[in-house]
């Protein structure tokens, strides 16, 4: 039993939508959340930027005493993942091993699309996590980097998001793969377009409810759940424009956020 909260970090609103999965699959743990809204995008970065940037976001969630990191972001799970876990001794979890193991639970002809940011797909860590359980498999890539943008401004259900995913998406049908991972964070905001362009036949997969589901057996091996069964504690950090956090957060979460504070994450 360990009632100290998890920390969750991504580089802005995105990442909301694995609290989300965390608040539902384990609605007894308080989150602190950590949102880079001053240095987002992490996606266009390099590794040794992101780096840096995640060791300072886990070292705030840190002097907040978290009790387990998950790195919400897919660009800093596939970059950063592996520094953090040899810097820090708390569980560090990403969303790329979680996102793997649904995709190959889900296909059935072993062709797996995956898309994301440039960051994620540059570093072909969901092509190496996917082939390390399923040898065999036929996987193709695509960044989509307008998707993250579109979100943001609250546009996911506007016809100009459909008009670019299927600018993007259009093309890459011909791979006839029947499982598409969703390898951004801010890519299950667009399941109704994507699953449009995509058809029927093809599984979407959000990393983030899979990771939710890591993150309870991990809380669970290391006896770190908290067994209180009181009311959550949320809260919520940015590095700039809470106000802004708060709007379209709020939406991303289908709840109000409250308790947000605007922190300077370079002191970390
Ligand atoms: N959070 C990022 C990811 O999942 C998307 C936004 C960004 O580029 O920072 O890769």
């Amino acid at each position: 039993m360990d009632t100290r909260p998890i920390g969750v970090f991504d580089s802005g609103i995105g990442g909301l939508t694995v609290v989300k999965e965390i608040m539902r699959i384990l609605p007894y743990e308080d989150i602190v959340y950590f949102g880079d809204t001053a240095r987002v995008p992490y996606g266009s970065k390099s590794q040794e930027t992101i780096t840096k940037f995640a060791k300072q976001n886990s070292r705030f969630l840190l002097s907040k005493d978290v009790k387990a990191i998950v790195i919400a972001c897919n660009t800093a799970s596939a970059l950063a993942l592996d520094e953090l876990n040899s810097e820090f001794d708390v569980p560090i979890i990403g969303v790329i091993k979680p996102g793997a193991n649904a995709a190959v639970r889900a296909t059935k002809t072993g062709r797996i699309g995956i898309i994301g940011t440039e960051g994620t797909v540059n570093s072909r860590a969901y092509e190496r996590a996917i082939r390390k359980l399923f040898k065999e498999v036929e996987i193709f890539s695509l960044p989509c980097p307008l998707f993250v943008p579109l979100v943001e401004e609250g546009w996911a259900e506007k016809e100009v998001s459909y008009m670019i995913a299927k600018d993007y998406l259009e093309p890459f049908k011909k791979f006839e793969i029947d499982t598409l991972v969703l390898g951004c964070t801010h890519y299950p905001i667009l399941t109704n377009v994507i699953g449009k362009i995509m058809g029927e036949d093809v599984t979407l997969i959000n990393p983030a409810e899979e990771t939710a589901i890591e993150l309870k057996s991990i809380l669970f091996e290391n006896g770190l759940q908290n067994t209180s069964k009181r009311k959550p504690e949320y809260t919520y950090y940015v590095s700039d424009n809470p106000d802004k956090f708060k709007k379209v957060g709020g939406n991303f979460l289908n709840r109000e956020i409250e308790n947000i504070t605007k922190i300077d994450i370079e002191k970390f």
